[in-house]
C-alpha cells in the first residue's frame, strides 16, 4: 500500500474515538488508505469533516480528508496504531509531518476517564537539514453534529488569555435522542491553547481552506450566517505559524470532542428518575475550564497513554505478536462504548458517591447497558480497573428492585441509549434470564475476589440468592432460552448456558460463603457439582470427543466459552479433563478465519474466539485461534470499525460493528492455569 503499518491495517483506523458520539475513524478499503486518502467518518460510516493542510515555504500540502480545495497530497510514510493512539508520520516539501491522534484513558483518575475529548497532535520537522518556513491548518465540519446535513447548526468561536474554542451545535435541540446514531443535542467542540502564529477562521470550506493554500494563515473572522450543515458548508478552522523548522520538532495540539449534559437519564428501580451528568462536570464547571485542563495536561497525557501501551504491549506480546496487535485495535473501541456518569444532590451539588457506568451497543444495538455486553467487556474492567466494573454493575443492580417477569436478571435497562429508562408496562423487554442472572452472579463474585470490597455481595446478596434459585430451577434443563448470541435463536437445553448457570450457582456458593452463610455455601455447591456431572453426563458426545451444542445431539458442537468463567473465578465445576477434549476438537475445526460458534452457520464472535483461547490448554490451539481474529481484521474486507460478528470460511462481517465487546479480547492478560502468568499492576490477581 505504498507505507508501512504497524501493528496491521485494520478495517477501519480508530481517529479521536471517546464515547457514542465523539467517534472519528478513517475508513480503510482493501488496499489501504491514507489519511489524506478519505474522509474520516463517525462509526457508522457517515462522514465527519476533518481536513489537514501543511504549507511549507509557500507551497500547501493537504495531509488529512479530502477536500474539494486540492493542494499537492503528502506522502504517507507510515501508520502505527497503538491501544490509546493512532500515528500517521507523512513527507511534504522536505519536511516530515507526524500526524498524532491520542484518545487518552484513565483507570486512576474518573474525571479524565469521563472526558469525551482526543487529541490531535501535529509535530513537524525538517527532513532534509534546511530550515522551511511551516504551517499547518486544520478545520472540522457541522457534521460533527448532526447526520442530516440539511439540519441547522449554529456557532461560536471564544477566545480568551488561555484558549481559542470552536463550538458548533444543532440550532434545533432535542433532548437524549438520537437521529442516524448521532445525538441531537449538546455541541462539539474544536479548541487549542492560545499561542504566537495562532490565527482561525469560522466560513465556507472552499472559501477558509483556499485562503489558507493561498496565505499560509487565516483571517480570524466568523461567518455568522448560521445555515444547513450542507448550505456553503461551513467550517470551522485553526492554523499555525510555526515559522523556521529544524530538525528539532515543532509541535501544536487541538482538542476534538463532542459534549452534551446531562448524558444520560435513568430510571433506579421504585421509579426515580435521574438526569446523570458525565463525571468530569463535578470537577469543572464549563466545558471550557475542563478543555483548559485538558490541553494544560497534555503532556502528562501523553505520557500516562505511553505508559499504558507499553504495559499492554509488553503483558501481550507474552502470548504472542497477534495479541498485542488484537489489544491494539480493542482499548479505545471498547471505553467508546461505556460513558461515566454522576448525579446531583438534591441542591444542584454533584453527589460524588454516586458514579454509575451506562454501555451503548454498538451499531444497530442501541440497548443500554446490556449484561451480556458487560459480561462480555468483563476482562477489560478487571484488567483496567475492576471499580469500573462496579460502576457498571451498580445501575443494573439498582434498577432490579422489582423480580422480572422471566424469574432471571433482566437483560438491559432501556431500548435507546442514552435512555436508561426501563420498558413501559405492555412492552416485553428482551428475556434470557439464564444467560444475564449466571451472568450477574459471575461478574459480581469476580469483582468481589478482585478488590476485596464485599459492598455489592453484602447489599444486594437478596437479589443475588433469588437469581440463584432462577439458575438452580433452570440449569438441569434450560428449556428454549436465548444466549448472548440471540442473532443465533433460541435452542432447546443449550449446553454452554448450562454451564454458565452452573458456574453461577458455584459463584453464589462462595458469595454465600464470603458473608459468613456457610449452610447455604455447602448447599449450593452440593447443587452445582451435582448439575456439573449431569449435564456433563448429557452432553459429552457418545465417542468422547466433544461436548454437544444441545444435550444428546452428538452431531452438534459449539464453543463452550462460558467455561472461561469457571477459571477467571477459580470455581472449577469442571474437571480438566473437559478443557482437554474441547481443545482437542477445536484443534480440527479451524475454517480460514478461525473456529465456527456452532454447527448451525459458520460465522463466529472474535470475543469468544479469544475467551476460547484463554481456556484451550495447548499453546499451538490459543495461538491460532488469537491469529484467526488478526486474520479477519486485517483481510481488507470492511471498512466499517472492526465487527465482532464474522463468517469463518470467508471473513465476511456480519452487520455488528464498533461493538464495545472487544473489551473481551483483553481475556488473556491474566494469569492462568494454561496461560504462562502475567503481571498487573492493578492487583487485582
Ligand atoms: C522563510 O521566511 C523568511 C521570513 O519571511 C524568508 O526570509 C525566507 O526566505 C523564507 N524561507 C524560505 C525557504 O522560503
Ligand atoms: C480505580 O478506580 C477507583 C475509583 O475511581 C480508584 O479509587 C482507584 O484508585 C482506581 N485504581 C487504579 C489502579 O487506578
Ligand atoms: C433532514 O432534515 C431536514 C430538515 O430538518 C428534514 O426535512 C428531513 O426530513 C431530514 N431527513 C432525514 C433523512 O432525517
Ligand atoms: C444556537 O442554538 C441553540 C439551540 O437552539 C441556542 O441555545 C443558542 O443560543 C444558539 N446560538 C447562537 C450563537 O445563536
Ligand atoms: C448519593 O448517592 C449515594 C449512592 O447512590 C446515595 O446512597 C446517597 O443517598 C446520595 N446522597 C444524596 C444526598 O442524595
Ligand atoms: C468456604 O470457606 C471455607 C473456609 O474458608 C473453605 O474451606 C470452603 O472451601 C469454602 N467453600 C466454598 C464453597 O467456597
Ligand atoms: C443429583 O441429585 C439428584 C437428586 O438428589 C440425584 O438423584 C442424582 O443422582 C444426583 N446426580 C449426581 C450426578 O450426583
Ligand atoms: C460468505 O459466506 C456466507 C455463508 O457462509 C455467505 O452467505 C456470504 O455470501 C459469503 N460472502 C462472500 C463475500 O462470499
Amino acid at each position: 500500500i505504498g507505507w508501512s503499518t504497524d501493528p496491521f491495517n485494520p478495517p477501519s483506523i480508530p481517529l479521536a474515538i471517546r464515547s457514542p458520539y465523539s467517534s472519528a475513524w478513517l475508513p480503510q478499503a482493501s488496499t489501504g488508505t491514507a489519511l489524506n486518502g478519505a474522509w474520516a467518518t463517525f462509526w457508522n460510516g457517515m462522514i465527519v469533516g476533518w481536513a489537514g493542510y501543511i504549507n511549507v515555504d509557500g507551497k500547501s500540502y493537504i495531509f488529512m480528508g479530502d477536500p474539494s480545495v486540492r493542494a499537492i497530497k503528502a506522502t504517507q510514510k507510515s501508520s502505527k496504531m497503538t491501544p490509546t493512539q493512532t500515528i500517521f508520520v507523512m513527507d511534504a516539501g522536505g519536511v516530515e509531518l507526524t500526524v498524532s491522534f491520542l484518545s487518552p484513558l484513565d483507570p486512576g483518575d474518573l474525571a479524565l476517564q469521563s472526558f469525551p475529548f482526543s487529541y490531535l497532535s501535529l509535530s513537524v520537522t525538517s527532513s532534509d537539514g534546511a530550515p522551511h518556513n511551516v504551517s499547518v491548518y486544520t478545520d472540522i465540519s457541522a457534521e460533527w453534529v448532526t447526520g442530516n446535513t440539511s439540519s441547522v447548526a449554529n456557532w461560536t468561536t471564544s477566545t480568551d488569555s488561555n484558549l481559542l474554542t470552536h463550538q458548533i451545535q444543532l440550532a434545533d435541540q432535542h433532548l437524549l435522542v438520537e437521529e442516524h446514531d448521532m445525538i441531537q443535542y449538546g455541541s462539539a467542540y474544536f479548541s487549542t491553547g492560545q499561542v504566537q502564529g495562532l490565527t482561525y477562521q469560522t466560513g465556507e470550506d472552499v472559501k477558509v481552506r483556499t485562503q489558507f493554500i493561498n496565505n499560509a494563515k487565516l483571517l480570524n473572522s466568523e461567518d455568522s450566517q448560521f445555515r444547513a450543515v450542507s448550505d456553503h458548508w461551513p467550517v470551522f478552522a485553526l492554523s499555525w505559524d510555526l515559522g523556521p523548522v529544524t530538525d528539532t520538532p515543532n509541535v501544536v495540539v487541538a482538542a476534538i470532542g463532542h459534549v452534551r449534559d446531562p448524558a444520560v437519564r435513568f430510571t433506579k428501580g421504585g421509579g426515580i428518575t435521574q438526569d446523570r451528568s458525565l463525571y468530569f462536570w463535578s470537577q469543572f464547571s464549563t466545558v471550557n475550564d475542563a478543555l483548559a485542563f485538558f490541553l494544560n495536561f497534555q503532556g502528562v497525557s501523553f505520557a500516562h497513554a505511553n505508559a499504558i501501551d507499553s504495559q499492554i504491549n509488553s503483558q501481550a506480546q507474552q502470548v504472542s505478536s497477534d495479541y498485542a496487535a488484537v489489544l491494539a485495535m480493542s482499548l479505545r473501541q471498547a471505553f467508546a462504548g461505556t460513558e461515566l456518569t454522576i448525579s446531583k444532590n438534591s441542591d444542584g451539588s454533584f453527589n460524588t458517591s454516586d458514579v454509575l457506568m451506562f454501555t451503548k451497543g454498538g451499531l444497530f444495538i442501541l440497548l443500554v447497558s446490556t449484561v451480556d455486553v458487560l459480561y462480555t467487556m468483563w476482562p477489560l474492567f478487571l484488567f483496567f480497573n475492576a471499580t469500573f466494573g462496579k460502576y457498571a454493575l451498580l445501575p443494573v443492580f439498582e434498577a432490579t428492585s422489582q423480580p422480572a417477569t422471566d424469574g432471571g436478571a433482566i437483560h438491559d435497562l432501556g431500548a435507546q441509549y442514552p435512555q436508561a429508562i426501563g420498558y413501559q408496562s405492555g412492552v416485553t423487554p428482551t428475556s434470557m434470564p439464564l444467560e444475564e442472572s449466571g451472568n450477574m452472579l459471575i461478574m459480581t463474585l469476580s469483582y468481589t475476589q478482585c478488590t476485596g470490597d464485599k459492598s455489592l455481595i453484602t447489599t444486594y446478596f437478596d437479589v443475588l440468592d433469588r437469581w440463584t434459585q432462577y439458575l438452580i430451577d433452570n440449569t438441569a434443563e434450560p428449556g428454549n432460552q436465548l444466549s448472548t448470541d440471540s442473532f443465533a435463536g433460541p435452542l432447546n437445553n443449550q449446553v454452554n448456558l448450562a454451564i454458565k448457570g452452573v458456574v453461577g450457582i458455584k459463584a453464589m456458593s462462595v458469595i454465600a460463603n464470603l458473608t459468613g452463610d456457610s449452610d447455604r455455601s455447602s448447599r449450593y455447591s452440593a447443587i452445582a457439582a451435582n448439575y456439573s456431572t449431569y449435564i456433563q453426563q448429557l452432553s459429552t458426545s457418545s465417542d468422547r470427543q466433544h461436548l454437544d451444542l444441545t444435550y444428546k445431539d452428538d452431531n452438534s458442537w459449539g464453543l463452550a466459552y462460558n467455561l472461561y468463567a469457571d477459571k477467571l473465578l477459580g470455581t472449577n465445576v469442571f474437571p480438566d479433563s473437559v478443557f482437554s477434549m474441547e481443545t482437542a476438537w477445536y484443534n480440527k475445526q479451524f475454517d480460514q478465519f478461525g473456529v465456527a460458534l456452532d454447527t448451525r452457520n459458520k460465522y463466529t464472535l472474535s470475543q469468544w474466539e479469544i475467551w476460547t483461547a484463554a481456556i484451550v490448554d495447548s499453546d499451538a490451539v490459543r495461538d491460532n485461534l488469537i491469529s484467526s481474529v488478526v486474520k479477519v481484521a486485517s483481510a481488507g474486507i470492511s471498512n466499517k470499525p472492526f465487527g465482532d460478528w464474522y463468517d469463518t470460511t470467508n471473513g465476511t462481517i456480519n452487520g455488528f460493528t464498533a461493538r464495545p465487546v472487544v473489551g473481551g479480547h483483553f481475556a488473556l492478560v491474566r494469569p492462568h492455569p494454561h496461560v504462562s502468568p502475567l503481571t498487573l499492576s492493578s492487583g487485582c490477581f
